[in-house]
């Protein structure tokens, strides 16, 4: 089969390298991928959200599975564009539909459906312009630090979180005036969570659903935590607080209680959700709700998983998943990302990558890469997500870094923390 991975980051280059290695498949295309992409398929000169020209790609390449990576398409709907389109409603497409990828894009619909569903979650009020002064009435009723989320997409730059109440109320009008564009004209304020946060994904048809392997993401740019908030600079799986005990709680008190409510409010869903949790003292609470694989948290997850993704997929598209359906290896997995200097501000791009073909133990995916005359450069932020399988964290961890270490180009900064928390 004929399959369409859609995106062009690392955790495109995750799905390209899981899926390549199925017998089922024929040819591999991603759009529009990057260098790494390009070495196990081919890349197709097409943006994701232009519906009209990848009905022309798909149709041309005789495509018969497509992989939604990203949330923007998703949210556009282009899994209602396919349904709707008797040229593409046979093609099988891994997505939710617009209306329930309203669960990224709007976080108001979003605590409305777990409130709805007693999903575990902070407290939270939504409010818009007309509102400002019972917003900050409110904000006087938490105590600091004050989460402020603007209601859609932001690019993960809409969740701001201030310590001082001043400047909460400086930083809501800001949003209420246009700082974030369309997305902060409804703004969520909500409780503080205090705890360890880890990424919990799970595979639906809208009816079975599976449990991905957990990992932990590290956000900050700098080590320890510090900085600005990036993508994500390097991830680990499993997660050693994600125990039995507690994943028992994700499953009964989070994961079941979501996939009945999207049964229950006619949310069609055959996809990945991404569930951000805050483990506060034991206890699961959900951050955020994400209607894709995360990225770089993909980049260790499929890595674990031991079996066919292509006929995981296809039963997934397709309304036949079965609970059972994904194997897990026991092996610790990490990625570490390699940023380009300045990440997440501004940055150059087109510098040249060397030691890309220097042998190392680990898998080199590629993030924002580009191929010009035989060489690779660089092509975004986050340039690398260097992944590696071990028996332990610590030993993976060893691999990514060592491949690293022969990894060069102008700029190319990585954490060297990454993991070091959880030993
Ligand atoms: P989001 O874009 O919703 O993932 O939020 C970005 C980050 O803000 C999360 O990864 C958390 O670190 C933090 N965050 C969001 N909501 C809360 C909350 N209610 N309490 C504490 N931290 C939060
Ligand atoms: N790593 C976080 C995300 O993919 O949203």
């Amino acid at each position: 089969m004929n399959v369409l991975i859609l995106g062009s980051g690392g955790r495109e280059h995750a799905f390209a390298w899981k899926i390549a290695q199925s017998n089922k498949l024929t040819k591999l295309f991603v759009a529009p991928g990057n260098a790494g992409t390009q070495q196990l398929a081919t890349n197709l000169n097409v943006n994701p959200s232009d519906f009209s020209k990848l009905k022309k790609a798909v149709l041309e390449n005789k495509i018969h599975l497509v992989v939604v990576g990203p949330e923007d398409p998703l949210v556009q709907g282009v899994v209602d564009f396919f349904e709707a389109d008797s040229e593409l409603n046979k093609v099988l497409i891994v997505g939710p539909h617009k209306v329930s990828a309203a669960l990224e894009g709007s976080k108001d619909f979003a605590k409305t459906f777990m409130f709805k569903h007693h999903v575990p979650t902070a407290a939270y009020k939504s409010f818009t312009k007309n509102t400002f002064s019972e917003a900050c009435a409110f904000l006087e009723t938490l105590n600091a630090p004050y989460v402020l989320k603007a209601d859609g997409l932001a690019a993960g730059k809409g969740v701001l979180i201030i310590n001082h109440i001043q400047e909460a109320k400086e930083a809501l009008s800001e949003m209420f005036e246009g700082k974030f564009g369309g997305a902060g004209t409804t703004v969520v304020i909500e409780e503080f969570l205090k705890g360890i946060e880890v990424s919990v994904f799970v595979l639906t048809d809208g009816n079975n659903y599976c449990i991905l392997p957990e990992a932990k993401d590290y956000k900050r740019i700098g080590e320890s935590d510090t900085g600005l908030n990036t993508g994500g600079m390097g991830a680990v799986s499993p997660v050693p607080f994600a125990d039995k005990t507690f994943m028992a709680k994700v499953e009964e008190r989070i994961v079941k209680p979501t996939i009945n409510g999207l049964k229950a409010d006619n949310l069609p869903y055959k996809g990945f959700v991404f569930i951000g949790l805050m483990n506060v003292s034991g206890e699961p609470y959900v951050i955020e709700y994400n209607v894709r694989m995360g990225d770089p948290e993909t980049e260790v997850v499929l890595p674990r998983i031991e079996n066919d993704l292509l006929e995981i997929l296809v039963a997934t598209a397709k309304g036949e998943l079965k609970p059972d359906a994904v194997q897990i290896k026991p092996d610790a997995a990490c990625t570490v990302v390699a940023v380009s200097g300045g990440y997440p501000e501004s940055y150059d791009k087109n510098k040249e990558i060397s030691g890309l073909n220097t042998p190392n133990s680990s898998i080199v995916f590629h993030a924002g890469t580009l191929e010009k005359e035989g060489n690779v450069l660089s092509n975004g932020g986050r340039v690398l997500a260097v992944s590696s399988l071990a028996n332990t964290a610590k030993e993976a961890l060893e691999k990514s870094y060592n491949t690293l270490s022969n990894i060069h180009f102008d700029g190319i900064y990585y954490r060297k923390d990454i993991g070091k928390d959880l030993f």
